[in-house]
């Protein structure tokens, strides 16, 4: 395995477009793979091409910084031609069986020592790679949305995966001006169980007492965000709230971790595909009101959290980091908990256990805990 110079991206669209384009601004070489030339034509105008002169319009971007950066992206319809990649991510539609084939079609194109990573947000790394010969060379790097803005990178560990391969990958991500944590394949990783988790217990309130706007309220105030969470899954689609929670429920309400019901407003508001109507709808002011639904919010963040670092999927440091970053959470859990005291984050875990939302995590099982060492 040499150094990372070229790198493969595999389904060049809303993520791997912002992927590719991030290591080409980064001076990386990127070759990207479509599904068929006219893809490979209409994907290059729109990210690359509009994307960028939209750029150096802004004057954001110099037309020559423009050229150096177009000069080292192409675009193909095969696979032979990623033979010259060091790293391949891919990035294709999140589909497991058409993951599958990918790594099978890029084990059999690619060098023996070429670094095969997934940008999947759902799916085990190690079901993903089960069949690439060479399996220590395979991880996830998982970026979050907007990929040209947001500065996490989740490098993900399968079992299989090679120190030398996660060293590289840590590198390559330092190198893009990214924040990279380290994390142990896991459902969802390590952030999105945490914020998939908040908006299920969040959304599940939705009805005549709280209307969405006043959950967006409340997300903001207990979680001191500048955009709550509704509005963030406004912007993210309901789509894909709702199929991510149906997917982490099965994947975790049955483990020792367990996780929230999908709540039935999110069923309903994706299938009526409109977003949350953040404007109307009665707002709620009585405190002790805002506080149910805060107290329930706040419960589930620090539950989930705490059963992350026990099971070492992650560990509390990055958890922090991690949230910050992906999230603009202005706390970490763990801040958080330490800031409220110890005894009354307890109280929170507790009462969100009673409800049937998670397990209880190990060491709240024993009492009050010490403070979190941050
Ligand atoms: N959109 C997000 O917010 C987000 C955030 C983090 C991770 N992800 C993950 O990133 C991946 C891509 O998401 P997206 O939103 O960019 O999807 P998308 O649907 O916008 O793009 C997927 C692209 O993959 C191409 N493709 C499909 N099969 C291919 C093949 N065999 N070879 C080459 N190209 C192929 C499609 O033509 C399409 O252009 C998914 O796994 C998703 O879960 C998405």
């Amino acid at each position: 395995m040499g150094s990372i110079e070229t790198v493969g991206i595999v389904g060049f669209n809303v993520m791997g477009a912002a992927i590719g384009l991030n290591a080409a601004s980064c001076g990386y070489r990127v070759i990207y793979k479509e599904l068929n030339d006219e893809l490979v034509r209409t994907t290059y105008d729109r990210w690359v091409k509009s994307g960028l002169e939209k750029r150096v319009a802004k004057g954001k971007m110099t037309q020559a910084e423009m050229d150096k950066v177009t000069g080292l992206i192409s675009g193909t319809a095969g696979y032979k031609d990623l033979a010259p990649c060091d790293l391949i991510i891919e990035a294709a539609v999140e589909k497991m069986d058409l993951k599958i084939q990918i790594f099978k079609d890029l084990d059999k194109f690619c060098r023996p020592d070429a670094i095969l990573a997934s940008n999947t947000s759902t799916f085990l790394i190690e079901k993903l790679m089960a069949s690439v010969s060479h399996p220590s060379r395979t991880a996830g790097l998982h970026y979050f949305f907007p990929a040209n803005i947001n500065k996490l990178v989740e490098v993900i560990r399968q079992k299989e995966t090679s120190d030398e391969t996660f060293n590289a990958l840590m590198a390559f991500s330092g190198k893009n001006n990214k924040v990279p944590i380290a994390v142990n394949d896991f459902p969802g990783f390590a952030i999105n169980p945490v914020f998939i988790s908040s908006y299920m217990v969040l959304v599940a309130f939705c009805g005549d007492t709280y209307s969405a706007a006043t959950l967006d309220e409340i997300s903001k105030q207990a979680l001191g965000v500048r955009y709550g969470i509704m509005w963030v899954l406004n912007n993210s689609g309901l789509g894909t709230a709702y199929h991510a929670a149906v997917s982490m429920n099965d994947y975790l309400a049955d483990s020792d971790v367990g996780f929230p019901l999908v709540p039935e407003p999110l069923k309903t508001q994706f299938e009526k595909g409109k977003p949350w109507d953040l404007e109307g709808g009665p707002m709620v002011d009585d405190p002790a009101v805002l506080n149910v639904v805060k107290e329930r919010l706040l419960g589930s963040v620090f539950t989930i959290s705490t059963h992350l670092i026990e099971k070492r999927v992650v560990s509390l440091k990055d958890l922090e980091l991690g949230i910050k970053t992906a999230l603009a959470w202005p706390k970490g859990p763990f801040s958080m908990m330490n800031d409220m005291g110890m005894a009354e984050a307890a109280r929170l875990v507790n009462m969100t256990v009673e409800s049937g939302t998670f397990k209880r995590p190990k060491i709240f099982a024993e009492g009050v805990p010490s403070a979190w060492e941050l």
